[in-house]
């Protein structure tokens, strides 16, 4: 696992100003937690309220819009959300990709235009049960990375984080198995060699997401270039995702 493991929730859809109690309390536990960085994404409409609840864990996004601030109705920009006090986005997601058509291109820009405004990404990558099937899971994965990724200056290791969430594990209860998460991970490693070199990549942090749970997170989180974990549901409660800030630890 990495030097300091990043876990990471993303509330997607879900949350209200009740679930403002899960934030500070995943917050607090996290103090004692130093060595495990953890973070939530809760919803646009709940990201400055968690950004004043907490004082330890990071905040971000689930989006933003590729461009400047504009007239571009129902979209928040980066800078927006930079401003409600998010520190990151998530971007890549494959329920962007897949219910709004986001494609690489797309997933690109919004990248770019979060880099330009200070934010730190993560980008999220991930084949769908047919690509895995047909044996083409690693070249799809890593096809899908080369296409999204951001150029990227300076310091790669401090603005960016990639999440491998293969598309038939998201909210099923099912999972590769850690040899197959290891395999991927070393694939996706090498082309962060390959793009920024040895020394600078190393920084960056590869997640594994995907129906990761306090039960099976130590053995997720165990498997090779493991760096941390993107959580969904098991990050709705602060007991669940609290178990997996465990594991980590
Ligand atoms: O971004 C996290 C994610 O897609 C995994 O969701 O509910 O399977 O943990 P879940």
């Amino acid at each position: 696992m990495a030097e300091r493991p990043y876990i990471v929730g993303n509330w997607k859809m879900n949350g209200t100003r009740s679930m403002l109690s899960e934030a500070r309390a995943i917050d607090r536990a996290s103090q004692r937690l130093m060595k495990v960085e953890v973070a939530l994404a809760p919803p646009f409409t709940l990201l400055h309220a968690v950004h004043k609840e907490v004082q330890q864990i990071g905040v971000g996004a689930q989006d933003c819009h590729p461009g400047e601030d504009g007239a571009f109705t129902g979209d928040v920009s980066a800078s927006m959300v930079l401003d409600a006090g998010a520190k990151f986005v998530i971007l890549g997601h494959s329920e962007r990709r897949q219910a709004h058509g986001e494609d690489d291109a797309l997933v690109k820009a919004k990248a770019t235009a979060a880099l330009n405004a200070g934010l730190r990404i993560i980008l999220c990558c991930g084949e769908s049960e047919e690509i895995r099937d047909a044996g083409e899971a690693e070249q799809f994965v890593i096809d899908q990375l080369k296409a999204s990724m951001p150029k990227i200056s300076g310091n790669v290791g401090e603005v960016l984080t990639v999440a491998y969430e293969p598309i038939w594990a998201i909210g099923t209860g099912r999972t590769p198995t850690a040899d197959d998460i290891g395999s991927m991970h070393r694939a996706i490693r090498a082309l962060l060699v390959e793009l920024y070199g040895e020394e600078t990549s190393a920084a960056v942090r590869i997640l594994y997401g995907g129906s990761v749970n306090p039960g099976n997170a130590t053995e997720l989180l165990g498997a090779d270039e493991v760096g941390g974990a993107l959580v969904g549901g098991a990050s709705l409660t602060a007991e669940s995702f609290l178990g997996i800030v465990l594991a980590a630890a």
